[in-house]
């Protein structure tokens, strides 16, 4: 059994090696190429490199090399067959299942991309040459579009009676004509028809180059057909699946990292003239998470601009809470929001390819802005608003699949909302803050941190110790002077005790002005008052007590540095870093 080529071809026109590499592998960008750590060999320095033009990966420390099919056996063990089908998976595709349904419609499949290969060939020649099509060319000349774009998007246009599908007809039975979408067949006339019979086409490709479906538009103004028509729905053409112009703005992310969402054909035409070319129409309907994920394959940064109007603001609203839930660490999504009554299409045409930019760069927000801006604006000064205000933010934050995100989002927002209380006072806004911090990371966090975590245990242990010990520890403050706790409030009220040994003769619980509900805890959590309970205390236990747990503390503090260099250095994979890294990791060692 053979994946036909077309199938594979597909695939890997879809995804990038570096994203499917950087599943398992943390890749960064080193000129044209990505570099990592090995997953072949256990190395230090990184000897392995992606490379998403010649669409291959190589390891120099093990002379490893291929392609995205190649990584996936080799890193997942993984048959070919298997391997195709975790892709093609990825890659949003329907798994080829090699049954006769399938061969089936691999027929029917290049017998519509022939169609409108045909087709598009056709009538896109039709309009450069043919003289009596003054109609259309006249409405190009008006909107300034030149030969040179009607060649770059192969627009086409069909005469009111056209004659094509006789032509067709000598190939291709009916039923598939039909089923191609272009034509449709009038009933009382008893005659085929052309859908986009007195329209201009732009051909939708698919995202290797195929002309798959047509957007069409009238040029002749009329009260009752619509300005713009796109082909049904077929087989082989979803509207929320593709998007117009993806098979030649994804050619250039090697080179650039954002892309630019708009509403129209138009709108891509139009920046594309003006010297922008990364950028994709969604097809008249809603954005879709399909359209989003598949536009993250190939740029980091999708910024959406759609009409400076009211029904782009909402649009781009909706866009706003159904992808946010999709956002991934590395990826980003921004608003572009343009000044009322102009589309990227006018826009880019009064003021040029480089003001475009500047006003992108100045004007544009993050998702999280956006939505926070928008919710925003509906709120009063009011508590029971605020309240609303509040509740919908956090609902939104909580969709956020992805928890790292979530847990920034949300925190983006508390914060925001924190600095919009005036009432609060400086001390109590701080508090609010931090509240927002703990709250802020994923559910499960939250829920955990009811309980109380091994490191506040081990500091509870500390506190519990040096408290019903106040004399001793005086007259031995060295002993505890340099410990390190982790936790903001043990650390104040390790840091408070101190002091007062520190500052007066002599000392007893009461005066130490704790909070009464933390010393209740201390007293009823603190694991070592098990330990201490039957046994007496004498100086040398407690020295030794004290000596594990501030090595337990320590040994603490050294797991979250170890972790927060390792996060650090698949980032930079600096050699200082590296060094770092090793020095805390040998500190561990000894210890
Ligand atoms: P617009 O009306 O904003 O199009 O619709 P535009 O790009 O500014 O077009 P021009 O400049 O007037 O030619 C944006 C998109 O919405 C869909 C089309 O996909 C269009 O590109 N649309 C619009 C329809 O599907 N049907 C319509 O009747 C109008
Ligand atoms: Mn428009």
């Amino acid at each position: 059994m053979k994946y036909p080529k077309e199938y594979l071809d597909e695939i890997k026109t879809r995804l990038k090696v570096s994203s499917v590499v950087s599943k398992v592998v943390a890749l960064k960008k080193r000129g044209k190429e990505f570099v990592g750590l090995s997953p072949f060999k256990n190395e230090k320095t990184p000897s392995f490199t992606v490379n998403d033009e010649k669409e291959f990966y190589h390891c120099f420390a093990s002379s490893e090399h291929g392609n995205i099919f190649d990584f996936v056996m080799k890193t997942q063990n993984l048959r070919f067959g298997e391997a195709v089908k975790y892709l093609a998976n990825i890659a949003g595709m329907q798994p080829y299942m090699f049954t006769k349904q399938d061969e089936e419609r691999e027929k029917k499949w290049k017998e519509y991309l022939a169609i409108y290969s045909a087709y598009v060939d056709f009538y896109h020649s039709e309009l450069l040459k043919n003289a009596s099509y003054l109609n259309a060319r006249d409405y190009l000349k008006n909107r300034s579009l030149g030969k040179d774009e009607v060649k770059k998007f192969k627009i086409g246009f069909i005469e009111k009676s056209p004659s094509f599908f006789d032509k067709l007809k000598k190939e291709f039975s009916e039923k598939t004509l039909l089923e191609s979408g272009l034509f449709y067949f009038d009933q009382k006339k008893n005659i085929f028809l052309e859908r986009f019979r007195g329209r201009l086409i732009f051909p939708i490709n698919n995202i290797s180059g195929q002309p798959i479906a047509l957007g069409g538009r009238i040029i002749e103004s009329s009260d009752y057909l619509a300005k713009y028509i796109n082909s049904p729905e077929t087989t082989f053409f979803k509207k929320g699946s593709n998007l117009y112009n993806l098979d030649i703005a994804r050619k250039l992310s090697n080179k650039i990292d954002h892309i630019f969402l708009v509403e129209g054909y138009m709108d891509v035409v139009g920046l594309s003239k003006n010297g922008i070319e990364n950028v994709v129409a969604n097809l008249g309907t809603s954005l879709t998470d399909k359209q989003i994920s598949t536009l993250n394959q190939f740029f980091d940064d999708i910024i959406i601009c759609f009409d400076g109007d009211q029904s782009g603001y909402k649009a781009a609203l909706r866009a706003a809470e159904n992808s946010i839930k999709e956002l991934k660490p590395e990826k980003q999504i921004s608003f572009l929001f343009l000044p009322s009554k102009e589309d990227p299409d006018s826009f880019v045409n009064k003021n040029g390819k480089n003001y475009f930019l500047d006003f992108t760069k100045q004007n544009k927000l993050s998702i999280h802005q956006f939505i926070f801006n928008h919710y925003k604006k509906q709120t009063d000064n009011n508590p029971s608003s605020m309240a609303i205000f509040e509740k919908k933010l956090r609902f939104i934050a909580n969709s956020i699949k992805d928890n790292f995100i979530k847990k920034y989002v949300l925190e983006y927002f508390l914060e925001k909302i924190a600095e919009l209380t005036p009432h609060t006072n400086q001390k109590k806004s701080k508090f609010f803050i931090k509240k927002a911090r703990s709250l802020a990371s994923t559910k499960k966090l939250f829920n955990e941190s009811q309980a109380i975590t091994g490191i506040e245990l081990k500091e509870f242990s500390l506190l519990y110790l040096l408290i019903h010990n106040l004399s001793f520890f005086q007259t031995n403050i060295h002993l505890i002077e340099n410990i390190k706790l982790l936790t903001e409030i043990n650390k104040q009220i390790f840091n408070s005790v101190i002091y007062h040994l520190k500052s007066s003769e002599q000392i007893a619980i009461e005066n130490l002005n704790l909070d009464e509900q933390l010393l209740d805890k201390i007293n009823k959590f603190a694991p070592i008052k098990h330990i201490l309970k039957n046994k007496p205390k004498n100086d040398n236990r407690l020295i030794e007590l004290l000596d594990d747990i501030s090595k337990d503390l320590f040994n603490f503090d050294l797991e979250l540095r170890i972790q927060e260099l390792e996060s650090k250095f698949s980032e930079d994979l600096s050699e200082t870093t590296f060094n770092k890294l090793k020095e805390l990791k040998n500190e561990r060692k000894t210890n």
